[in-house]
């Protein structure tokens, strides 16, 4: 083997204001194979990650939540990493876009750019909100398709005729926020050279820094001439101020890929030995790679090289985009039950599954590539539990029950081993390459083969004859041995039944190098069943409960039986999961009031909302509470509820909310607004 490499990769970094899914877990599958494949090799592999924690949708996610981004960041980052590591995703750190690091170099990086002329200044005019105070992205602007005439359209292409247009040109334009019209406001905003880099950048793409396809998209794109980028917002926005320009902030796009460097630089603070500029320095000699989707390649391929280039860093060895998935052939769909998070699957199947359906379908390009459900039970039955660890389980009882759970001390068939060891560098440069699909299928041939040796040599019958027991106990030892080998060259897709087979047959963590001798004279542990079947039970029962979750999207994140507070301003659950505690004189200062509801009215262009009147002994209340889908309005008149009775009252768009009700419960139909016992009355104190 040649001298290590070092190597740092990357996952493109999710966004905070959603859950990991079935989709995204291509993406993360594919990296972490790599990624355990190359320290296999004795290489020093360190893959990186992070959320994705700026912008406006994480922005307005947060108000819709009544809780702040922060409070959302921080909560959807345990959730992702939470996902990210059932599905056993071995990163070597997990970072955040909204963390110091990443404020440093993204300041460095635009700094260096603007200083170095990259950086333009000029006004431009844009949809702004005159509720919110706020410019409005693209997608947050909806009205009328301009060609069609469908109704409630983005502001950027139409789902009904897929005319794409600019959003000035949509009929009747609302904002997505408030409602409101928007207008036409002028703004100075920072825009990056793009075109200051087509050199270097023909250059990089030239130099097989990117797949075939890439290339010939690239061209495209260099063809039709590269356009300056807008990397500035304006205020209100949840991100890193410009310097300079406190009402300024940078696109999020600008400071996520930076979000590599700063995941690297916190591993880097706490691993001695572990240099930044070995990686990232100009003239740094380390690979430096981007797993990414094929939806993502111009901001991977264009702007994060040159933006590199020009603040004088190392530029990536090369970017690796995917293709999308699709279940059952088609997009994932929310009514289909096929929009599968994480977390449902993981509450119905082994993921172990997945990753080795996804292995097995994965290639080097970035072709789409489809998750059928009858097929993934089909090959993960047939595959691996039928042929990889039945090798083990046609072996094990009889060098247990004869043997005392001991290996012979010599190979029956050495022929057959070196046949099977010698297939071990072509399965290596399937994984270097990213053809995994090829390394399962060379995997599986060589499985078909060991079981054929244990059909052949029929080890049932030899333990019927006395007599022959060494021979007996050679071919188990053989079978053993095939399938140690492999289990070693699957351990990159399958790494928690590889660490079961370790523990069973009593060895270290497997290397590549260790799959070139036998394992011989050695005693192993009590099988033990290594994976089971899938059933079709667990399928129908994963697409029925991922429909389910659409009733439940509100509050992903609560638990049952939590005490939740809902807010007035919200159809959502206010639930912060790292609010700090707070003193007795902070708590005597809420003033918790029964209140009788009044009526309970529905609130037109708010489904979740029901309009309170709350009778405080004579004082009346107006409050807005999401409990929408638990109550029937009428069967909310009349009865008595507990209230936050001092808060500040709050405009929203439907009127003011002079106050908030208390009530419990997982969220969706599953609410209860706190009632207190009889005996109480309408302006009675609650503490
Ligand atoms: N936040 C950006 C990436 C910034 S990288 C500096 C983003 N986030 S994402 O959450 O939308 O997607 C994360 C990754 O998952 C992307 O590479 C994206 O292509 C990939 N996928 C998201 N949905 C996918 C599928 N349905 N199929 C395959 N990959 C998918 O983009
Ligand atoms: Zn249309």
């Amino acid at each position: 083997m040649t001298d290590p490499r070092h190597i740092l990769i990357t996952s493109a970094l999710p966004y905070a204001n959603g859950p990991i899914h079935i989709g995204h877990l291509v993406e993360y599958i594919q990296t972490d194979i790599w990624a355990r494949f190359q320290r296999m090799r004795g290489h020093q592999c360190w893959y990186c990650c992070a959320d994705d924690a700026h912008g406006t949708p994480i922005m307005l996610k947060a108000r819709e939540e009544g809780i702040t981004p922060e409070a959302l960041i921080e909560r959807v980052a345990r959730e992702h990493q939470a996902d990210f590591a059932a599905f056993r995703i071995a990163f070597d750190n997990y970072h955040s876009t909204h963390s110091d690091e990443n404020r440093h170099y993204a300041t460095l990086i635009y700094e260096r750019n603007r200083d170095a002329g990259h950086i333009a200044r000029r006004t431009i005019t844009q949809a702004f909100d005159p509720v919110e105070q706020m410019f409005l992205p693209d997608r947050f602007i909806k009205g009328e398709c301009p060609k069609c005439g469908a109704p409630d359209q983005y502001g950027d292409n139409c789902e009904a005729c897929g005319a794409s247009y600019s959003p000035n040109e949509l009929k009747n334009p609302r904002s997505a926020v408030s409602g409101a019209v928007p207008e036409q406001r002028e703004s100075e905003h920072f825009f990056f050279k793009l075109g200051d880099f087509e050199a270097m950048l023909k250059a990089w793409t030239s130099s097989g820094s990117v797949q075939k396809e890439v290339a010939n998209k690239l061209g495209e794109w260099f063809e039709a001439g590269l356009q300056e980028w807008d990397i500035s917002r304006d205020a209100p926005y949840f991100g890193f101020a410009i310097p300079d320009h406190p009402d300024k902030f940078f696109y999020v796009w600008l400071d996520a890929p930076i979000g590599y460097m700063a995941s690297f630089r916190n591993l880097c603070d706490r691993t001695p030995g572990l240099e930044f500029d070995d990686y990232w320095a100009k003239d740094s000699t380390a690979e430096l790679y981007h797993f990414i989707g094929k939806d993502i390649i111009y901001f991977h391929a264009l702007f994060w090289p040159a933006m590199l280039h020009g603040a004088g860093f190392r530029t990536p060895s090369a970017v690796f985009a995917h293709g999308f998935l699709t279940v059952d052939g088609a997009k994932m769909s929310k009514s289909r039950g096929t929009f599968i998070k994480a977390r449902t699957y993981l509450d119905h199947l082994n993921p172990e599954y997945l990753r080795y359906y996804f292995a097995a379908k994965l290639g080097p390009g970035v072709d789409d590539i489809d998750l059928n459900l009858e097929d993934f039970q089909f090959r993960v039955n047939a595959d691996l539990v039928g042929k990889v660890v039945n090798i083990a389980s046609r072996s094990a009882g009889f060098i247990a029950k004869g043997f005392g759970g001991r290996l012979s001390a010599a190979l029956p068939d050495p022929a057959l081993f070196a046949a099977f060891t010698a297939a071990g560098e072509s399965i290596a440069s399937a994984y270097e390459a990213r053809e995994y699909s090829r390394a399962v299928r060379e995997i599986m041939a060589l499985a078909d083969r060991a079981n054929q040796y244990i059909d052949e040599q029929a080890p049932w019958v030899v333990a019927k004859q006395p007599g022959r027991e060494a021979e007996l106990q050679g071919i188990c030892t053989m079978g053993l041995n095939l399938f140690r080998l492999l289990i070693g060259w699957l351990k990159p897709i399958l790494p928690g039944t590889a660490a079961d087979s370790e523990a069973f047959l009593q060895v270290a963590p497997l290397t590549w190098a260790d799959l070139q001798a036998p394992l011989l004279d050695h005693e192993i542990a009590q099988f033990k069943p290594l994976m089971t079947r899938v059933d079709p039970v667990q399928i129908a029962a994963l697409l029925a409960a991922s429909k389910e979750d659409l009733t439940h999207k509100a509050v992903a994140a609560a638990d049952q039986g939590e005490i939740l507070v809902r807010t007035d301003t919200s159809p959502h659950l206010l639930r912060d999961p790292i609010a700090a505690t707070i003193d007795f004189d902070t708590f005597a200062k809420v003033d918790l009031r029964v209140a009788r509801i009044v009526a309970a009215d529905l609130v037109e262009g708010a489904d979740k909302l029901l309009a309170l009147t709350l009778d405080l002994d004579g004082e009346t209340r107006q409050v807005f509470a999401g409990i929408r889908a638990a109550y029937d309005p009428a069967d909310l008149v009349g009865r008595l509820t507990v209230m936050v009775a001092n808060l500040a009252p709050r405009k929203m768009r439907f009127g003011v909310s002079e106050g908030m009700v208390l009530a419990a419960g997982s969220g969706g139909a599953d609410i209860f607004i706190l009632s207190p016992d009889e005996g109480a009355a309408p302006g009675m104190k609650v503490k």
